[in-house]
């Protein structure tokens, strides 16, 4: 039986649905070798019908000191194959004791036909103890999606300080990093054009959020990000815009904010254009700090239209790809 539950202009479905192939917010999501996915903090880069998800790699034998990030592929998004751990890095600048890697998210130039992976990049500055403090982006770069990226590069974009970054690619293309400056705001920038720096500052909201994240549907923008609680979770909410250079509307709840997102934070809006529908999955980290390794995922399809967005509590859904219907099991 299906019961079609189109509050708003949402494109979501409701049915019933058995289990196998479903997407299980909060659960131990296992790869192709049984071992949970390591992409936390991650992005997604659609390559011909293949999604490729990056993410931090925070697995329990990961050598110490090396900062790791690893590639999935699937074509479902449900079901995802190990690549390849495609940074393995060693404090590749001298930073300082502590210094950390999060948030890596992937891009592919066509003009230098290279897959560009910024990263956040902190850690303590000079002759100081633990902390955030060098908050810059770093820049790796590879000739394939998943073989080994080569560091290139750490700096403050425009000279702004960077803590967590989030990746767009915009209808027509262009590509954006979404970037936390703290006290000014939350920064959308333009990358130039071989993707190795920033080169246009589009945007300043003047909102303090991390886990920024953002995604155009039916005319308009919209950005998601948390408040600033580290590993805890928080209300996350939204704003609205026609352009990206805003003007962007007051900032709303995502979901009732007794909920503190259901646990998670935001790292990205994935849209799914399928032959039927247009899909947007909310992708969350549901961070578990004091074991890093066993970090869980909540991944909904947004209720979205006519400027609302609203998280349903999670459940398990299913997604076609091909028709870009979710599906969530009651
Ligand atoms: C979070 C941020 C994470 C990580 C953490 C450290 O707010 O989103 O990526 O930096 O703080 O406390």
């Amino acid at each position: 039986m299906k019961i079609f539950l189109a509050a708003l202009t949402a494109t979501w479905l409701c049915l019933a649905v058995p289990a196998a192939d479903a997407i299980k917010p909060g659960a131990l999501w296992p790869d192709n070798l049984g071992e949970h996915i390591q992409a936390h903090g991650g992005g997604i880069l659609k390559v011909g019908d293949t999604y490729y998800w990056f993410g931090e790699d925070r697995a329990k034998n990961n050598p110490r000191g090396l900062r790791c990030v690893s590639c999935y592929a699937s074509t479902n998004l449900v079901n995802w194959t190990h690549r390849h751990q495609v940074l393995k890095l060693r404090n590749p600048e001298n930073f300082g004791r502590g210094w950390v890697l999060e948030r890596p998210k992937v891009f592919y130039n066509a003009q230098t036909k290279k897959f560009v992976m910024y990263m956040h990049i902190d850690g303590a500055l000079a002759g100081e103890g633990h902390g955030y403090k060098l908050a810059r982006v770093g820049v790796a770069t590879c000739d394939t999606v998943d073989g080994d990226y080569q560091y290139l590069k750490s700096f403050r974009p425009l000279g702004h300080e960077s803590r967590d970054i989030g990746q767009f690619i915009d209808d027509d293309g262009a590509a954006y990093l979404i970037s936390e400056d703290r006290p000014a705001g939350f920064h959308i920038y333009q990358l130039s054009d071989d993707y190795l720096t920033v080169a246009k500052d589009v945007c300043l909201i003047p909102e303090h959020l991390e886990g920024g994240a953002l995604v155009h549907y039916d005319g308009l923008y919209y950005a998601v990000g948390s408040e600033l609680t580290g590993w805890n979770a928080n209300p996350n909410r939204y704003a609205t815009a026609k352009t990206l250079a805003g003007p962007w509307s007051e900032f709303k709840d995502l979901a009732p904010p007794e909920k503190n997102t259901y646990g998670s934070q935001s790292t990205m809006l994935l849209k799914i254009i399928g032959t039927k529908t247009t899909s947007v999955i909310f992708m969350g980290d549901i961070w578990r700090p004091d074991t890093q390794w066993d970090s869980r995922y909540l991944w909904m399809p947004l209720e979205i239209g006519n400027g609302k967005l609203s998280l349903p509590a999670p459940r398990e859904w299913t997604l076609d790809v091909k028709t870009g219907e979710a599906i969530i099991n009651r």
